[in-house]
């Protein structure tokens, strides 16, 4: 038996996201059937929930390799071409932030996606011609947790798009009861519900959790991860039984009592509590509007009458 790691190899092993998977199995069989690459595959969704993970899976499932990239590490139109012309047949490239790519590198992309070659202009002023180099054909899987950011252009080249969902508690107790198994430690079923329920519905953070609650059970000296020391951990790392973590507090706290439970906009929200715009956007506020204590307006944020109740803000 291979060694159980902690990214699934196979959608197989992969839990949740059954609409995702049941989608890709198809795909992935008629592409193989065809003997041809898959088409490109656009993953969007919240941070955490496995983008990485499932361009792994694509390349191993269609036997080839795995290069990987990010957007912001795209600079220039060469950088781009160095590395579609180090793919071979049928590689898979993966590109993490997709929608931080320039709008220079994002034109080079288009015919590499859509007839596998590159058009790169060579010299400058007078001297300066374009040089077409042919490219094998590639699977392009990009991920981005903002596709309203993503160009017309660029979205509408991607055959396959997969939205990844927050996980349900069933399938976040499945991915922590087998990573206490690659970890080699036991953890009983309480534990894992317990955990399960206050990871945001986000395997990132389950798993994070899962590792931090493990460091105190070890300095407790136990060999089992129990409901007690689950619960004291969590306390203290300051997650409440929704998964929410004092960066939330401050947000709904400003919201509730600075700005009287709004509308606010997201620029002030973010000067009040010292947090980059970026970040409340991508990872902070989908989970609180998910959770319905946020609702967005056209004017700005406003608290719902459930999160005077969560956060223990009376209503005047
Ligand atoms: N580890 C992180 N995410 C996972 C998933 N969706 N399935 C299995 N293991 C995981």
């Amino acid at each position: 038996q291979s060694e159980l790691s902690l990214r699934p190899d196979t959608l197989n092993q992969y839990i949740g996201q059954h609409n995702i998977k049941s989608n890709l199995d198809i795909f992935i069989k008629a592409a193989k059937l065809r003997e041809e690459p898959l088409d490109h595959c656009l993953l969007y969704g919240p941070p955490g929930l496995g983008k990485t993970t499932l361009a792994h899976i694509i390349s191993n499932e269609m036997g080839v390799n795995l290069r990987t990239a990010s957007g912001p590490s795209i600079e220039r139109p060469g950088d781009l071409a160095a590395i579609l012309s180090a793919l071979q047949p049928g590689d898979v490239l993966f590109i993490d932030e997709i929608h931080r790519l320039s709008r220079v590198v994002e034109e080079v992309l288009y015919p590499a996606m859509e007839d596998f070659f590159l058009d790169i202009v060579v010299g400058k002023g007078e001297e300066a011609r374009s040089i077409r180099i042919d490219l094998p054909p590639f699977t392009l899987v990009g991920a981005t947790t903002r596709v309203g950011s993503l160009s017309a252009p660029l979205r509408d080249r991607f055959g396959v798009h997969l939205r990844l969902e927050y996980y349900d508690d069933k399938s976040l107790e499945q991915i922590i009861e087998r990573t206490a198994e690659v970890f080699n430690v036991d953890i009983d079923s309480q534990s894992t519900n317990e955990l399960s329920k206050r990871s945001r519905g986000t395997p990132r953070i389950a798993n994070r959790l899962l590792r931090r609650v493990r460091d105190f059970a070890q300095v407790e000296g136990s060999h089992a991860i129990t409901i007690k020391t689950t619960k004291h951990a969590l306390d203290l790392l300051q997650v409440d039984r929704e998964g929410l973590d004092h960066i939330d507090y401050k947000i709904m706290q400003c919201i509730l009592n600075n700005y009287k439970g709004g509308p606010v906009g997201l620029d002030a929200i973010a000067a009040t509590i010292g947090e980059e715009r970026i970040t409340l956007e991508d990872v902070y506020e989908p989970y609180l509007i998910q959770k319905g204590f946020i609702e967005r307006t056209p004017r700005g944020r406003k608290a719902t009458a459930i999160s005077y109740d969560h956060f223990e803000v009376k209503k005047d």
